[in-house]
This record gives C-alpha cells, sequence and structure tokens, in this order.
C-alpha cells in the first residue's frame, strides 16, 4: 500500500548549483506558491474512498517530526511557498497540532495557513484557531445525514462532526465543506447538503471520487463526474449562477444559488480540468515531496534532512523536482509504476 519511493533525482555536491531563487517555476512557467503538508497519516475516521477498514498506518518514526515539519516549511517558505495547508489523515489527531499550527503561522514568508479537517476533534480548538489568524478550513463531510455518515465513515461521530460544522460556520473562520459524491452512496445528498447553505454562509463543494483509497476497490472513472453533479444542482435550482474560480489555479468552480447565504462549488478531481495552472506542491506524511497528486513522489525530503543535508541542498533538490514536473495529472498517472500511487491512500498523500 505503502509504495516505496521511486527514482530519486540523482543529486550530488556537484549538480547543486547555487540557483536558490525566492520564486519556484516550474517547466511549464508555472508558479509554486501552494504547499499541501499531510501532517500525519493516521485518522479516526474510515471512509471507504480514502482507506480500507484494517488501515495499518506508519510507525510514528516514519512521519516528520515536528522540527523537520518547520524546517521543511522554513525552506519552502525560502523559495517563494506563501500559502500552507495542513492536512492528514486527520491533523488534529497529530500531539501537539496547535503548537506546530502556531509555528507554521510564525514562519517568514508564509502569508496563509489552512486547515483541512474531518471535524471529530476540531470543535474545541476554534477559538484558538481564530486567534492564531488561519486563514480558511476544509471540513470534509460526505452528507448531513447521522445514518448515513455511519455507512460512509464507518464510525459513529457524527454529533461530534456536526459539533464542529456548526462552530465553524458560526466562526468568522472562512468554511468550506467538502464532501466526495458517490453513486448511490450519497448522491442524493447533493442538494441535500446545498440547501445548508441557504442560511449558512459557507462553501459547499462536491468533489468527484480519485482512486486514492488504499486499494480498497478500483475507480476507474466516477459516475459523478463534475458535468453530472452541474446538471443535478441546475435541474434543482434553474436560477444558479456560475461564478468561476477564486482565483487562477484554484480548483473549485462556485456557483451562486440568488438568495443563499453561502456558496456551491464543484472540484474535478478526477476529470483534473485544473492542472495547466496548478501551482501547488505536496509532503506526504512520511516526507516525500510530490509535484503531482497523481505522482509516485518525486523526492525523499525525510531521508535528506536524516542524512544532514544543508538547507541549500534541500532548497536544490526541490527546485530541481519542480524543473522536473509532469504536465498535468494525466500525464503523471501515466508515469506512475506498478504499486503506484493510485493505491496509496488520501490519507498519507494528504488531500
Ligand atoms: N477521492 C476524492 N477525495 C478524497 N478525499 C479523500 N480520499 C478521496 C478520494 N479517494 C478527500 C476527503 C477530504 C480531502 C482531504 O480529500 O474527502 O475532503
Ligand atoms: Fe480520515 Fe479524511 Fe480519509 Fe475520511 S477521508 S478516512 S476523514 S483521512
Amino acid at each position: 500500500m505503502h509504495s516505496e519511493i521511486m527514482q530519486l533525482p540523482v543529486l550530488s555536491a556537484q549538480t547543486l548549483t547555487n540557483q536558490a531563487s525566492t520564486t519556484l517555476v516550474d517547466n511549464f512557467g508555472r508558479a509554486i506558491t501552494y504547499l499541501r503538508l499531510a501532517v500525519t497519516d493516521r485518522c479516526n475516521l474510515r471512509c471507504a474512498y480514502c482507506m480500507p477498514e484494517d488501515m495499518r498506518f506508519l510507525p510514528t518514526k516514519e512521519l516528520l517530526t515536528d522540527a523537520e515539519i518547520v524546517r521543511l516549511v522554513e525552506v519552502c517558505a525560502a523559495l517563494g511557498i506563501r500559502k500552507v495547508r495542513v492536512t492528514g489523515g486527520e491533523p488534529f489527531v497529530r500531539k501537539g497540532i496547535m503548537g506546530l499550527l502556531r509555528e507554521i503561522k510564525q514562519t517568514r514568508g508564509i502569508e496563509d495557513v489552512h486547515i483541512t479537517t474531518n471535524g471529530v476533534l476540531t470543535a474545541p480548538h476554534v477559538p484558538e484557531m481564530e486567534k492564531l489568524g488561519i486563514a480558511s478550513v476544509n471540513l470534509s463531510m460526505d452528507t448531513f445525514d447521522e445514518k448515513r455518515f455511519f455507512e460512509l465513515t464507518r464510525r459513529n461521530e457524527f454529533r461530534a462532526v456536526w459539533g464542529s460544522f456548526e462552530a465553524l460556520a458560526a466562526s468568522p473562520i472562512p468554511l468550506s465543506v467538502n464532501a466526495v459524491i458517490m453513486d448511490g452512496k450519497n448522491s442524493d445528498d447533493v442538494i441535500a447538503m446545498s440547501e445548508q447553505t441557504k442560511h449558512r454562509n459557507f462553501i459547499m463543494r462536491f468533489i468527484e471520487e480519485m482512486p486514492f483509497n488504499g486499494g480498497t476497490h478500483k475507480v476507474v472513472a466516477p459516475v459523478w463526474t463534475y458535468k453530472k453533479i452541474l446538471s443535478a444542482l441546475q435541474e434543482a435550482f434553474p436560477s444558479i449562477e456560475a461564478l468561476g474560480r477564486h482565483d487562477h489555479a484554484a480548483t473549485a468552480e462556485l456557483y451562486r444559488i440568488p438568495g443563499y447565504a453561502g456558496q456551491v462549488g464543484i472540484i474535478a478531481g478526477f476529470s483534473r480540468t485544473f492542472c495547466g495552472a496548478c501551482n501547488r506542491i505536496r509532503i506526504t506524511a512520511k516526507g516525500i515531496l510530490k509535484t503531482c497528486l497523481y505522482d509516485n513522489g518525486v523526492l525523499d525530503l525525510k531521508r535528506l534532512l536524516r542524512e544532514g543535508a544543508s538547507d541549500d541542498a534541500v532548497k536544490e533538490a526541490i527546485i530541481i523536482a519542480v524543473q522536473h514536473r509532469f504536465r498535468d495529472g494525466f500525464e503523471a498517472e501515466r508515469h506512475t509504476h506498478s504499486a503506484s500511487a493510485a493505491f496509496d491512500s488520501m490519507s498519507e498523500i494528504g488531500g
């Protein structure tokens, strides 16, 4: 399940020319300013589209330490990363997560820190998140129905998650709720979940199912494509208006229903309509750099750190990796090999 790290770029002192810059630009001219950072692979839910029931998590020594995470964030900030999304697994199951968030937020150059969470442990932290100035929260919730929540997550945590939803919806921190839409499982929740935006100001986003589920089942192509989701919304809300994307590199197409306080959005995670403007890199829970969600991992940052690499050497390695990016998620997928990324769990990759 956790495929071993693959061909690393060959890095030697000789190849490490002194080209450190303050902007990371890839081989297609795309500026990289956004880091998605998985701080753990552990999770207190077992969503079937993400992991098997008997998911085995990484031993703690395989995870990055706080000091390693902070150092990597500093290095990335020095290269031009301005936005960090802390994700998992479930970030709030990591010990000391609030201290780590504070350190990331205080890193020079980092402007915005966002969090993706499943909401099981989140509510009590909302006041401190506000104080820290967390820029936004993505709450993963695939249904607002208690019974269905149990079927989808295999854990009886609906009430805790609903409590986090309410706490976040009431807080000034911008909130998006993410639902992965699966045919016959929660596809008829699309309209009910959208209705929740009538009186609450949050963005209800629907995501195409992607193949990152730890090998539970094969996702060849989702039935609920972004087109099908949009048709369902248009049918239920004929006056729905397209708003476009929040910014050029955003993955969600946004819509508004006239008179509603919030918005709805669609993320074509499988159809990959947004790769052309991608500004993202990822660091997985075990410290592997991915320059595309669909690649196999391109650089073992944890190994570099633990072998004593200097900050400059780490910077150079990241620059080289970014200069060898795939054009898009389809090209990356074609280059993944054997027990490939397609079978990794999203919990390790970081959503
Ligand atoms: N397909 C689509 N989205 C997924 N997520 C996790 N696994 C998958 C998958 N296989 C989403 C979660 C969460 C984010 C971190 O990634 O629902 O919102
Ligand atoms: Fe946990 Fe998120 Fe994966 Fe669900 S999708 S099992 S909440 S990491």
